[in-house]
């Protein structure tokens, strides 16, 4: 369906919404998925493009029900699994992980209700420039070239008391009253990934040899980011990316993909595909993990391919510390064989050095060790964007 506010032309997928940035234009799904000239800002360069018949990637499939129920043998046997993953690349899936099949398929019906809605409708939640929350496209963000092919919703959680409905406020504040039956489910949607996530953060623990709630306290009153994606179809797949390569600058991803398939690992030098299995969550790590496994545990590059057949959906969870926490690996996974590989950081520096100085890559990390010691004391206080 068209955007109705605007006045579109079928062989014109992009609008101007700002007269003072004219390079600030809008991808409108529902024209572009038609469109067989994909223009330039979204093709991809010849050795960023993806890649047929990739292989698939042997991610263990751990179940975590007996480590839920309290099973100290499943729990060893579990973070096992989570240990030689996390070492070789980061990722894994989660079965028997508790969380109501009815509420995931309700995510993804709303998510599909959401998307459907006019541009002007979706665009009441419009992500402005800096901001990681709200409604995006391509072009509302600040790059110009390797755009991604999808459409998101972000939104933060707390895992505070005091903000229970921090989510479901979320919905009614940008999108109004009408919004209140998605918010509530959102609320409910996270507020899982959050119990999720710090069952988790206590299986890593286990399996780093430190104690068992050390990252589970760690992440306590934190506020995390949750991301709907969008991936229209595309007439030419074989040009594009729906998500670029990138590692999560967060420290922990839970998600959910739809039968669609289309998440890469780069992985020994090459791409590898994780094929859907709607009964899991595929679980990764960030950056911010990364150094507080004092590199021990990595955060691995991953893509979103996309195709011409179906549009494609997931919703990921990245936990965050509390913004001004300090990042610092636990005492245990540091001696003098591993000596500190990263500085001392907040969560709060690193997003913002993520959504102002650098596209989130493979060498994220690294490059923002570089920088750290070249900002200045204002810069350091920020700006309120986080
Ligand atoms: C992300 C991401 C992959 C996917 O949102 O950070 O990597 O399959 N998504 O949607
Ligand atoms: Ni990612």
């Amino acid at each position: 369906m068209a955007a109705s506010t605007f006045m579109l032309n079928s062989d014109q997928p992009f609008h101007q919404v700002n007269n003072h940035h004219p390079e600030s234009l809008v991808f409108d799904s529902s024209i572009i998925q038609n469109e067989l000239n994909i223009p330039k800002e979204f093709i991809w360069p010849d050795h960023e493009k993806p890649c047929s018949n990739t292989p698939q990637l042997d991610v263990p499939l751990i179940d975590i029900g007996g480590f839920l129920s309290g099973d100290p043998i499943a729990a060893e046997k579990a973070s096992n699994l989570v240990r030689q993953a996390c070492r070789e690349h980061g990722f894994f899936l989660v079965v028997n992980h508790g969380v109501d099949v009815n509420l995931i398929s309700d995510a993804h019906k709303f998510m599909d209700l959401f998307f459907d809605l006019p541009l002007n409708e979706k665009q009441k939640a419009q992500r402005k420039l800096g901001q990681h929350c709200g409604y995006a496209s391509s072009f509302t963000g600040r790059f110009s070239s390797k755009l991604p092919w999808k459409e998101t919703l972000s939104f933060e959680h707390s895992n505070t008391k005091t903000s229970s409905t921090m989510v479901e406020d979320y919905f009614t504040c940008a999108l109004g009253q009408d919004y209140a039956k998605l918010g509530k489910l959102y609320q409910e949607y996270s507020d899982a990934m959050s119990t999720l996530s710090l069952g988790i953060m206590e299986l890593l623990a286990i399996s780093l040899g430190v104690n068992r709630y050390h990252f589970k306290n760690f992440f306590d009153e934190s506020t995390s980011i949750v991301r709907l994606n969008y991936y229209p179809t595309c007439r030419k797949p074989e040009l594009t990316l729906g998500t670029g390569p990138h590692c999560d600058p967060t420290s922990l991803t839970i998600l959910h993909q739809d039968d669609v398939g289309g998440l890469e690992v780069f992985v020994d030098n090459q791409w590898w595909s994780i094929l859907p299995n709607l009964n899991a969550f595929v679980v990764n790590l960030g950056d911010t993990f990364m150094a507080l496994s004092n590199g021990k545990y990595k955060s691995c590059l991953h893509r979103a391919v996309v195709n011409s057949q179906s549009p494609r959906k997931s919703l990921a969870f990245f936990l965050c510390p509390q913004k001004d926490k300090e990042v610092r690996p636990p005492k245990e996974l540091v001696d003098q064989k591993n000596p500190r590989i990263y500085p001392d950081f907040t969560w709060s520096t690193l997003l913002q050095f993520t959504q102002k100085h650098y596209r989130a890559d493979m060498n994220t990390l690294e490059a923002f060790s570089a920088w750290l010691p070249t900002l200045n004391n204002t810069e350091q206080l920020g700006d309120g964007h986080v």
